[in-house]
């Protein structure tokens, strides 16, 4: 069995923010993403709203059914009051700077066990099911499973850029044993695309990949020439 895909469909609204328009709708993506095989649907609400934002969430459960999202959170109580009002089938937490591009490494899981247990206890009672996004390090994986979380995420971006990336995949591989002996689902993600996502796609222990900007990426070059016809009619039908 192939992995599950989570199609993390933040930078459609990031497109959107950069105008402060209405357009393109995260929501009419998520659809689009499910017609295309998805098998569920990504979105990390940011403390600092610069893609999604909250009016975005009942539309997103709208559009694919809160049991088909996966919301990926900063450890703080606002969000989680956030999530427990959407009841996504899915959380991720992660770790959130303002001044980073993107989820730049994983949570430090291993120095914040009592703290991070405490947070999680109340989403993992409410039948969400709960996942930490750390690096592929034995240390975090433990502590993951000490805190409580049924998952990991496997942070794959030190993959996903290294000019020599076997040794990365390697941590990556023994990471997913060391999850899966542990009893955790093994989920994986950040800075797959094409042409990197087979190697991780096929390590037996990984359940379910979340996969973004090369998605959202490509189908902006895949949709500019039909987008670019579209308003040569217009104009055309104008005179
Ligand atoms: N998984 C997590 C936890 C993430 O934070 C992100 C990025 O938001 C992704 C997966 C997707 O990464 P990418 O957009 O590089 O595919």
């Amino acid at each position: 069995m192939p992995p599950l895909l989570g199609v993390n469909i933040d930078h459609v609204a990031t497109v959107r923010q950069a105008r402060r328009a209405a357009y393109p709708d995260p929501a009419e993506a998520a659809r689009a993403a499910m017609r295309g095989g998805a098998d569920f649907i990504t979105f990390h609400l940011r403390e600092d709203r610069r893609h999604i934002i909250d009016s975005d969430l009942p539309r997103l459960a709208e559009a694919v059914s809160a049991p088909l999202l996966n919301m990926e959170i900063a450890a703080v109580p606002e969000m989680r009051e956030k999530a427990l009002q959407l009841r996504p089938a899915r959380i991720c937490l992660v770790p959130e700077r303002r001044e980073e591009i993107t989820t730049e490494g994983g949570l430090n899981a291993a120095d914040s066990i009592p703290e991070l247990r405490d947070f999680c206890a109340p989403l993992i009672k409410s039948g969400v099911e709960v996942s930490l996004f750390v690096d592929a390090d034995p240390r975090q994986i433990r502590a993951a499973r000490e805190i409580g979380a049924q998952a990991v995420e496997l942070h794959t971006g030190a993959f996903a850029n290294a000019a020599h990336p076997a040794p990365e995949l390697e941590k990556i591989r023994a990471a997913a044993r060391l999850g899966a002996e542990a009893g955790m689902k093994v989920n994986a993600g950040h800075g797959l695309r094409p042409d990197n996502a087979a190697a991780v796609a096929a390590i037996a222990e990984i359940s379910e990949l979340n996969i973004g900007h090369a998605i959202v990426a490509r189908a902006l070059l895949a949709g500019m020439e039909a987008a670019t016809r579209e308003m040569r009619r217009v104009m055309d039908a104008a005179r």
